[in-house]
């Protein structure tokens, strides 16, 4: 029998270097030191650009504590992050009941309903969040919002079966988002395929159908073919966001 690899070096993150990361990374931290309790033992851990803050504060809580605990990823990124970190990786099969998911957001309102899927990876994002006895979101200040698609103007992230897109952008016209398109990957080399191997459809819609967004995200949801969108409403218990001055907003 052959030894396995040695694990990589838990990974130290580069200080800051923006008043952007600044803001994640204070957002992160707080919410970590407010959610993630030692009795806390199965973690989620969301995608995105902030997420990695949460994961260096999580690690900085000490392996006595971690040993103890089990970390189930949304997608490739926090899988990667998780075993990087040397934490232990589960799976929501193995897991279905989470203490505590933390997760980034693209923009969230006063009611921390929220869009997310700018990384297209809002499915199972959703069901970690659903999974989760306490749902947390962290975010710089550019995310604190009052009415969502005010500041994402991309439009709601919709992921979707391939052999329906076309049929789905079609209704997504008809419903009011005349201007939704099918997500490419970098240099139009052809769609962006979710870790689902499913298309991404970006959707953005008028004002005023953005202001109830449950009613927006389930006449969405009812399009055949449409997997998951990228709309979380009722899910989350709290929101941070880090803010240039170095002090953090608590929604
Ligand atoms: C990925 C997501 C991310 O959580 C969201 O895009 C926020 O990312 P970031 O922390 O980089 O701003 O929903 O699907």
């Amino acid at each position: 029998t052959s030894t396995p690899p040695p694990l990589a070096a838990p990974p130290k993150a580069p200080p800051p270097t923006s008043t952007v990361e600044a803001s994640k990374r204070l957002a992160a931290w707080t919410a970590v030191d407010r959610h993630i309790l030692p009795e806390h033992k199965v973690i989620g851990i969301g995608s995105g650009s902030t997420v990695p803050y949460v994961v260096e504060r999580i690690v900085a809580q000490g392996k006595k504590v971690n040993k103890d605990r089990v970390f189930i990823p949304t997608g490739f990124q926090s899988k990667e992050l998780i075993v990087n970190a040397q934490l232990l990786l589960g799976d929501v099969d193995q897991y279905p009941v989470i203490d505590v998911t933390i997760d980034g957001a693209d923009e969230v309102d006063h009611d921390l309903n929220c869009i997310k899927g700018g990384g297209g990876c809002h499915l199972r994002e959703k069901v970690l969040a659903e999974a989760a006895d306490t749902f947390v979101l962290v975010a710089d200040y550019r995310k604190n919002s009052s009415v969502l698609g005010t500041m994402f103007k991309q439009g709601i992230p919709i992921e979707v079966v391939p052999f329906a897109y076309t049929k789905i952008l079609q209704n997504l016209h008809l419903l009011g988002s005349p201007n939704a398109v099918l997500r490419m990957a970098k240099a139009k080399a052809g769609p962006v395929v979710s870790d689902n191997g499913n298309f991404i459809i970006d959707a953005p819609f008028p004002e005023e159908m953005m202001k109830d967004p449950y009613t927006l995200l389930t006449r969405i949801k009812m399009l055949t073919g449409v997997v998951e969108v990228g709309l979380f409403c009722h899910m989350a218990k709290a929101a941070y966001f880090g803010n240039q001055d170095g002090s953090v907003t608590i929604k």
